[in-house]
């Protein structure tokens, strides 16, 4: 199996990545699902919806300084490593990520979609401003244009996609003939279904999970274990 998935990942004309909070587990950022996931603890509906932020934004405010203060205490781990070396010798073509994390930027990945958007990135709610912060938010940072409220330039439930990134994803996705999924569970769309969109115009799915997910039986290769640990096996092949 790890040959023929070594084959594969060699004679691909056109290879992209969609990774999930998974990649980042063992950098110690928190998935969403699963045992100890955020949404066990906390209520996504409270906290990440346009109308939370209505209700009561300082409570929104203080759920995303609590992660970016995490985030900004966890490093890029060899999953996001073994990427970023792949892009550099040509062997991903792009990489698009839910993750709001940035871990793929500051692996040093370069051809990343966000779709998810960015923990630091911020917008005003009414009018075009867009920041970025470099220290977790204290408080709710106002517009520096219309002093109305800043929120985080997230992707929450309910919202849609940024129209040119998931335009730009599009077209990626129909270049590419082969998709490697890297830890996602595959229950959130529009994502859950860009691998199959690959797979539709006769490319591969490789993904890696420690788990089996609802896009496993529609897969060519599941590879089963710790991203951080099956990415550089692949890459130790590979060369
Ligand atoms: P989930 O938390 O739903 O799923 C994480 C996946 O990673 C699971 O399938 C785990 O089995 C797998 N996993 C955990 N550790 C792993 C490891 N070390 N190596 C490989 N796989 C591992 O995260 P996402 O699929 O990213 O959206 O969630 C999708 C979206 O749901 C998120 O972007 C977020 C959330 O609500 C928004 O906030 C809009």
């Amino acid at each position: 199996m790890l040959q023929s998935v070594i084959d594969v990942i060699a004679t691909a004309d056109y290879m992209v990545a969609l990774t999930g909070a998974g990649i980042s587990k063992e950098s110690n950022v928190p998935t969403f699902r699963g045992e100890d996931g955020l949404w066990r603890n906390y209520d996504a509906m409270e906290l990440a919806t346009p109308d939370a932020f209505r209700r009561d934004p300082s409570l929104v405010w203080e759920w995303y300084a609590w992660r970016q203060g995490l985030i900004a205490n966890c490093n890029p781990n060899p999953a996001h490593l073994t990427l970023v070396k792949w892009e550099q010798e040509g062997i991903l073509k792009s990489l698009i990520t839910q993750n709001v994390d940035g871990l793929h930027i500051r692996a040093g990945s370069t051809i990343v979609y966000e779709v998810h958007g960015d923990l630091w990135a911020l917008k005003c709610v009414s009018c075009d401003y867009k920041g970025r912060l470099d220290v977790p938010a204290e408080g709710i940072p106002p517009c520096p244009k219309c002093d109305n409220n800043l929120r985080p330039d997230v992707v929450w439930f309910g919202e849609s996609l940024d129209r040119d990134t998931i335009s730009n994803v599009y077209q990626e996705l129909e270049k590419a003939d082969v998709c490697l999924v890297i830890g996602t569970s595959s229950f959130v769309q529009p994502a859950a279904s860009f691998p199959l969109i690959v797979k539709q115009s006769g490319g591969l799915i490789i993904e890696v999970n420690i788990e089996r997910t609802p896009l496993t039986s529609a897969v060519d290769y599941h590879l089963s274990g710790k991203a951080g640990e099956i990415l550089p096996q692949l890459d130790l092949l590979l060369s």
